[in-house]
């Protein structure tokens, strides 16, 4: 045996958000435009889920284009340039070429290349799942800046006849800016997945058996060639009263108690799964709940970020608070962790 290995953790330390932004597709869907198709009334769909209106994107709204807006804007809050990312993760479900991840396109569009590229699939913990390793780059010295993206076309890939998905599901896109700090503003992760409910939140076919999904939409029924189908009650249950104890446990991991909280952001799956959680979780008066899906919709991992930027948009938190991300679904995948908002 000859020589040694330097170690990049000497060159890493703390890190931080250093910098959010988001993108909302143009056309607004109240739910009068929705009930008809799966029979259910916008009353039901209020009080059944919170949702009034989601966002649909239009055609030349891709998950590039909407991500390279939500990254734009990350990148001016955080005051960082684009050619010093050294790392760009994407988060999404919905980009339906499987490969080369989008990722590396939209680091290109962006001006970061060479910048090390690629996407996650985790649903809607993706974000989460993100900003972990994100941080756990920066602290280790394998990358300074790593800009984290959330983005989904889920209209593309969900049933409008669907009765528990339609009314649901919609599109967007969030950024983060992860980078260096003076001290710890990510907590350590709280994550997992439980694969033995594998199905409760799926695609109901490969993509390939017969068609490539949205490229092949049959213009008799104007479905999708593969949707979403989702087990709702059962992922209700799991995500109301099985996350609280996730998010619980992230926040003893950063050693933050929910009186020192001043804002929560959840996965905006549902407004009564967001209702159960705080109140699981006896959050103080204080603290801002995000409730970004009344007007958005569900954007899987895009619906984090979306949701922190509009809380710090409408001054309900600020720079320096203490915020705490969960994102759950599909796997059924989970992560949680506290962060300063930037
Ligand atoms: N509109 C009107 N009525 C509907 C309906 C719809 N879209 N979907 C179901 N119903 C009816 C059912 O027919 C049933 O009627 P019945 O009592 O007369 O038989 C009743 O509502 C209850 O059906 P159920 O399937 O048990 O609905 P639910 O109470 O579980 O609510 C969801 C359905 C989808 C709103 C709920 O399960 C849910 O919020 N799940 C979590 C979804 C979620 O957040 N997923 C994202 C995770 S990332």
């Amino acid at each position: 045996m000859s020589g040694t290995i330097a170690d990049v953790s000497s060159t890493g330390g703390p890190s931080r958000l250093l910098g959010i932004g988001a993108y909302r597709p143009h056309r607004s869907v109240p739910n009068a435009e929705i009930v008809d198709a799966i029979d259910s009334t916008d009353e039901w769909i209020r009080s059944r889920s919170g949702i009034t209106s989601r966002r649909f994107a239009g055609p030349d709204e891709t998950i590039a284009m909407m991500s390279l807006a939500a990254s734009r804007q990350a990148l001016d809050d955080a005051g960082v340039a684009a050619a010093d990312l050294d790392c760009v993760i994407v988060a999404t479900i919905s980009h339906l070429l499987q490969t080369p991840a989008v990722a590396t396109a939209i680091a290109a569009e962006l001006g970061a290349t060479p910048a090390a590229a690629f996407d996650v699939s985790a649903a809607c913990a993706g974000f989460c799942y993100g900003i972990a390793m994100a941080a756990d780059m920066v602290r280790a010295g394998t990358a300074r800046h790593v800009l984290v993206i959330g983005v989904e076309k889920l209209s593309e890939i969900t049933d409008p006849t669907d009765r528990s998905t339609a009314f649901i599901f919609a599109d967007g896109a969030g950024a983060a800016v992860v980078g260096p700090a003076d001290e710890p503003g990510i907590g350590p992760v709280v994550w997992g997945s439980e694969g033995e409910r594998f199905d409760f939140i799926r695609q109901d076919a490969y993509w390939p058996v017969d068609g490539f999904g949205a490229a092949d939409d049959d213009p008799e029924n104007s479905k999708p060639a593969h949707t979403l189908r989702m087990e709702g009650n059962p992922v209700f249950r799991w995500a109301s009263f099985e996350m609280p104890k996730v998010a619980m446990r992230a926040l003893e991991a950063a050693g933050v108690t929910v009186a020192e909280l001043d804002a929560f952001v959840p996965h905006q799956a549902n407004m009564r799964i967001t209702d159960t959680m705080a109140r699981q979780l006896k959050l103080p008066d204080h603290v801002a709940i995000a409730r970004d899906i009344a007007e958005q919709g569900n954007t899987s991992s895009a619906s984090v970020p979306l949701a922190l930027r509009r809380l710090i948009d409408e001054g309900e938190t600020r720079s320096g608070d203490l915020a705490l991300l969960i994102g759950f679904g599909a796997g059924l995948a989970y992560a949680a962790q506290v962060v300063r908002v930037p």
